[in-house]
């Protein structure tokens, strides 16, 4: 165990993927979760392509209750900060503090920059860097009261080193970082952290997508895939598992990461390292 028991953290895009399995690790580690994603009946949701499949957070809720975990669920959109208001109410309801941020709600897009739309552009970037700032401010006014708290921001080796095609994710992810190395100094007086991790490939719906999309901008051998490409320059060559992830979140929302601030992680099989 980690330390984390009767803490209390807020997951955004906890439905699937990594988020899902940072709110199963967080409580199974004993933090209460209030988990949150977008309402899958949501209208404008059945014309976006990036979501197939949605799923409920609801689902990773009953989950983790059915475990003997503590978790309550919520659909909303981290882009609307009426509705990010309202998971904080529910977790000051519920659990009675807020001690862990983990966001992972992001959407990917993989075009070359002259194809981008304006209306692409603003999509990823209201997304990943504006719902990332609209939580992240929701919460460092709580941790400042408090004295205590840890963000963990899901960013992306992507917010680090620019890929062909992949102009409005990597700004996104780039401004993911510098606002998280900003709110640690910010929050360090008031003994609250503020990290970043950075992903490399790991299995979920978003790398199924761009397994589908991204062929066309690099040279791939006959049946090969994208992420089978990028994994050739990956020392660690396989891909990830959620769950892989999930491991570092804990550890960063844990006291024993005191000293841990302002970063960036890579967690990528070392397919970027300095
Ligand atoms: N999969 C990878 O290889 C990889 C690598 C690096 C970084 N990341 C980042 O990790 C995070 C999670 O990625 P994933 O692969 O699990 O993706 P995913 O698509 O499987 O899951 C993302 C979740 O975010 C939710 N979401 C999207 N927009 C939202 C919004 N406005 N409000 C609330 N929820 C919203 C979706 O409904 C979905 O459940 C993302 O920020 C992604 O950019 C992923």
């Amino acid at each position: 165990m980690m330390g984390l028991q009767g803490k209390v953290a807020i997951v955004t895009g906890a439905a699937r993927g990594i988020g899902r399995a940072v709110a199963i690790r967080l409580a199974a580690e004993g933090v209460s979760v209030v988990a949150c994603d977008l309402d899958p009946r949501a209208p404008w949701l059945k014309t976006d392509d990036f979501i197939k499949e949605p799923q409920s957070v609801m689902s990773v809720v009953d989950e983790i209750r059915s475990g003997g975990g503590n978790a309550v669920g919520i659909y909303a959109d981290i882009t609307v900060e009426g509705e990010v208001n309202d998971v904080i109410t529910l977790a000051l309801k519920e659990f009675g503090r807020v001690d862990i941020l983990s966001n992972n709600a992001g959407v990917a897009l993989t075009k070359l920059v002259h194809e981008t739309t304006l209306e692409d552009w603003e999509r990823v970037i209201r997304v990943n860097a504006t719902g990332t700032f609209i939580t992240c401010r929701a919460v460092a006014r709580l941790f400042m009261d408090q004295r205590s708290g840890s963000i963990i921001n899901t960013a992306s080796i992507a917010g680090k080193t620019g890929t062909p095609s992949f102009g409005a994710y990597c700004a996104s992810k780039a401004a993911v970082i510098l606002l998280t190395n900003v709110l640690a100094k910010e929050l360090a007086p008031f003994n609250a952290r503020a990290n970043c991790i950075c992903p490399g490939m790991v299995k979920t719906d978003m790398w199924k997508k761009l397994n589908q999309e991204m062929g066309k901008y690099l040279q791939l051998k006959p049946g090969q895939t994208p992420m089978e490409k990028l994994l050739e320059a990956t020392p660690i060559s396989k891909p990830e598992e959620p769950e892989d992830i999930a491991g570092l979140v804990a550890f960063l929302a844990s006291d024993d990461a005191y000293f841990i601030t302002g970063q960036a992680i890579n967690i990528d099989g070392g397919y970027e390292s300095h």
